[in-house]
């Protein structure tokens, strides 16, 4: 109940309310008490018209009048020379004067306040301007216990009307806001759920129907984000379908592109000497074909299963993919280094790290060949507290600016001749599956350099050390 809107909403109203109603309560127990003295001085003016009639009253009278008027002494001076006067016994002493003629607010509430906090009867003296001009001062004695018990009357039934109104309006607001922003606020949200249930399903779009504008914006990103969520599924849904479809036909293709395969090698053995030029180059792009055909079906398989991590001897393993790869550079003039520490254990997955070295030694490999210029690869490894470090770099001629453009995408990075352009797509997500990153770190006229991070720790990224770059 607290937690909710409504529920606070109630609290605070009757907090405000309360508030409020102090604001009022001060000044009007100040005019309560002005009124309640000017009216004993009303009083005693019309007591003491009696001497007006009768000169001398007689002392029973008197103290009758002064009862009813509530004072104990009355002096009304009518002009310069004359003045009527009722008299009794006082109880104590006079203990304060108050001039009700030249009274302004601020005086009245410090007056009207000061008598509520203090508790014991006083005789205190008051004087005012008599009504009708009826004379020039009235002034009348009286005791202040009785104006206090009015006051403090007068105040509690303030209190129990505030908080009558405060509970009246509290109620009020809370039923406002139900119906303002509670209803709108739960059919936004039961919409949601609906919609979260299938948001490929453009019905369950939400349309914008709240009156209150802050409610309504609300409403209208919400159609706006659903529109476009909905709009996105449905093109990766398309997308998955035109994979597939992709899939298929590459499948059937690299049939038949196997079969083509067979019959060029009996083309081969033609005599004919057009042929026989020819049948290479047609073996060379068959032979092209089938592998983007078959590079298009391995990328086609579900995701790359999740690594086995285990302590790999990083030298062991860059040692194996130079061996391969010499085999590749026959007597073309290229040098392959290795600058891994002996005894360096990295945690990976050896067949993924593997493959993503080998990915990237390759692909140094046929940069450099193809420009026919002698060159150098050096494989290179350094650890820091955080994290592995591995860098393959090469003196070849820099990254393409179309493979640079479209680094990491899968079949759109891909520059050269008979290449998928998947290698580094593969390459990135299989070091990503470490929790680590692959990244270019250098390309130009000079050379390439790739550089490989594998965490140490669970998974969040040291921040990259000049040393490993260097
Ligand atoms: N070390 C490098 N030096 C120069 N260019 C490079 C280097 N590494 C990659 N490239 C360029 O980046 C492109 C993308 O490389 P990627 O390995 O993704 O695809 P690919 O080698 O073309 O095909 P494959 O899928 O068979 O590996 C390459 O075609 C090549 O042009
Ligand atoms: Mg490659």
């Amino acid at each position: 109940m607290f937690n909710s809107l409504s529920g606070r909403l109630l609290i605070l109203t009757t907090i405000f309310v309360m508030i409020a109603e102090v604001l009022i309560f001060v000044p009007s127990i100040a005019r309560f008490r002005e009124d309640y003295l000017t009216n004993r001085l009303e009083r005693a003016q019309i007591a003491s018209l009696a001497l007006l009639a009768d000169d001398m009253i007689d002392s029973d009278l008197e103290n009758e009048l002064l009862e009813n008027a509530g004072v104990f002494n009355v002096v009304l001076r009518r002009d310069q020379v004359r003045q009527l006067m009722l008299s009794s016994e006082m109880p104590q002493p006079i203990a304060a004067t108050y001039d009700m003629r030249e009274n302004n607010a601020v005086v009245l509430i410090r007056d009207a306040l000061s008598r509520l906090v203090s508790p014991q009867n006083e005789v205190i003296r008051v004087m005012g301007a008599p009504v009708r001009d009826a004379g020039l001062l009235i002034e009348i004695t009286m005791e202040t216990a009785p104006l206090r018990m009015a006051m403090i009357d007068y105040g509690i039934r303030i209190l129990i009307l505030s908080a009558v109104i405060s509970i009246i309006t509290a109620v009020l607001l809370f039923i406002a806001i139900r119906a303002l922003l509670l209803k709108p606020i739960k059919r936004v949200v039961g919409h949601m759920q609906n919609y979260a249930a299938a948001p490929e399903d453009a019905r369950r779009i939400i349309t914008p129907t709240a009156s209150v504008t802050e409610l309504r914006e609300a409403e209208d990103a919400l159609q706006k984000l659903e529109t476009d969520l909905t709009q996105a599924l449905r093109q990766k849904d398309r997308l998955a379908q035109l994979g597939s479809a992709v899939s298929k036909i590459s499948h059937d293709l690299r049939n038949i592109l196997t079969s083509a395969q067979l019959f060029t090698d009996r083309i081969e053995m033609s005599e004919d000497p057009t042929v026989k030029r020819m049948a290479p180059k047609l073996v060379g792009s068959i032979t092209r074909a089938v592998h983007l055909c078959e590079s298009t079906l391995a990328f086609g398989k579900a995701e790359e299963p999740s690594p086995t991590l285990t302590m790999v001897q990083l030298r062991d393993l860059a040692d194996e993919v130079i061996e391969g790869e010499i085999l590749a550079i026959g007597d073309f003039e290229l040098d392959i280094s290795c600058d891994v520490p002996l005894m360096m254990a990295v945690r990976a997955d050896p067949e993924q790290l593997y493959r993503v070295i080998a990915n990237l030694v390759r692909n140094a490999r046929q940069a450099i060949v193809a420009t026919g210029q002698p060159g150098e690869i050096c494989l290179a490894a350094f650890e820091d507290e955080d994290a592995w470090w591995i860098s393959i770099s090469d003196t070849g001629p820099g990254l393409p600016l179309k493979a640079r453009e479209f680094l990491f995408t899968p079949f759109q990075g891909g520059a050269r001749k008979g290449g998928s352009g998947l290698g580094l797509a593969i390459s990135a997500e299989l070091i990503r599956g470490h929790g680590g990153t692959l990244e270019l770190t250098e390309t130009g006229d000079n050379g390439t350099r790739f550089t490989i991070c594998l965490p140490k720790g669970d998974g969040t990224m040291p921040a990259r050390t000049g040393a490993a770059v260097a």
